[in-house]
């Protein structure tokens, strides 16, 4: 069992490098870990993963639990596909290589989004087309209240557009453990997100494999999206809002180019990013937080940045698309 450590820096913990302390912190790295601690001597707790997808504006004046559950275990195996379970605290891009490697397609589109296994399902994170509920099998969690072990199916998880359950309940609900993905043996990639289509034709790449699909995802990322490790940020700080169709067909009358998804007969998603790009707001700065200058979506810390510069940043933001086309955004990224 690890020990509580105090006033514990929490930098490098999160991917937008917010320089803040945690009152408590703790690293847990199996179930009994978490099942040992005792969390009503605490004010208030939060479980970090790969830190992500958050952002700090002051000082955690709880206790940090930093889920570090490591494994990669193979369960289940035909003809056709695996089952692998991975604990919460795998680094997701190294999971994502490693099932690369072995040649299981499934999560290739997935490549190179920073955090960990864990929170892959809290957000149902996305991208080129895939989502991870297109490959969870179950999630394993122990709910906090009674230290009970309890796996999810896909269904239980109820998966949603950067949702799922482990959202929608009060947050301090679940302590996410493991997660169980089904791949493919004999992989069919998933690559109708244009962006991800041309760049293989350009390769040659008319059947790709699940590597060269990899590869081409990491390639586009690198070019629109900025590295953690050198320009503080948590990816979309936004999320793509979907609105009434009617709303829709008034705004296209006044901006023909309007960039747009439909979802099903009464609703179309907008791509935040071009809202934010209209507004004027993409490649600028306020201070130390800025809109990133090849993808408006995408919020940054230019060094030194306090949390609270970039959450003003984030509402001004917000207030100009409001007012410029009437749609409200809502945030990605969980502020704290
Ligand atoms: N666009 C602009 N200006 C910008 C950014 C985007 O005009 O500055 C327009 C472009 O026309 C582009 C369209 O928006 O065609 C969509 O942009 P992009 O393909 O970059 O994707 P996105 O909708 O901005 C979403 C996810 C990303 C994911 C990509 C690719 C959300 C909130 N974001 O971004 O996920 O990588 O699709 O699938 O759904 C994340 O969640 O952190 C994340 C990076």
């Amino acid at each position: 069992m690890s020990q509580i450590q105090e006033q514990f820096s929490l930098k490098s913990l999160n991917t937008f490098g917010i320089d803040v302390t945690a009152k408590y912190y703790i690293s847990v790295r199996t179930k009994e870990d978490f099942q040992d601690l005792d969390l009503s001597v605490f004010d208030k707790y939060l479980v970090l993963g790969g830190g992500s997808n958050m952002l700090f504006t002051s000082d955690y004046e709880g206790l940090i639990i930093h889920n570090e559950i490591k494994g990669r275990q193979l369960v289940e195996e035909d003809d056709q596909q695996v089952l692998v379970v991975f604990g919460a605290g795998e680094n997701w891009h190294d999971t994502v290589l490693w099932t690369v490697e072995k040649g299981w397609g499934g999560l290739e589109n997935l490549s190179l989004i920073p955090g960990s296994v864990g929170a892959a399902p809290v957000q149902n994170i996305g991208a080129y087309g895939v989502e991870l509920k297109d490959v969870c099998s179950f999630v394993e969690a122990i709910d906090m209240d009674t230290k009970e072990v309890r796996r999810f199916s896909n269904e239980d998880c109820q998966f949603d557009y950067r949702d799922s359950i482990f959202k929608k309940v009060r947050d301090k609900k679940y302590f996410i453990t493991q997660v169980g993905i089904r791949l493919q043996k004999d992989p069919k990639p998933q690559i109708s997100y244009g962006g991800l289509k041309a760049l293989l034709d350009e390769w040659g790449a008319f059947d790709p494999t699940t590597k060269q699909v990899s590869d081409a995802v990491i390639q586009i990322r690198q070019s629109k999206l900025p590295d953690p490790s050198i320009l503080g940020n948590a990816g979309s700080f936004f999320k793509n809002p979907i609105i009434a169709r009617t709303q829709f067909e008034e705004l296209l009358k006044k901006y023909p180019d309007m960039v747009h998804y439909p979802i099903s007969d009464q609703r179309v998603k907008i791509p935040a990013g071009w809202l934010i790009e209209q507004c004027g707001w993409k490649g600028r700065h306020i201070g130390q937080a800025g809109c990133h200058d090849r993808q408006a979506l995408v919020l940054v810390n230019l060094g030194r940045a306090e949390g609270m510069e970039i959450l003003d940043l984030s509402r001004q933001i917000q207030g100009s698309v409001e007012s410029q086309f009437g749609i409200k955004l809502d945030r990605e990224v969980s502020v704290f």
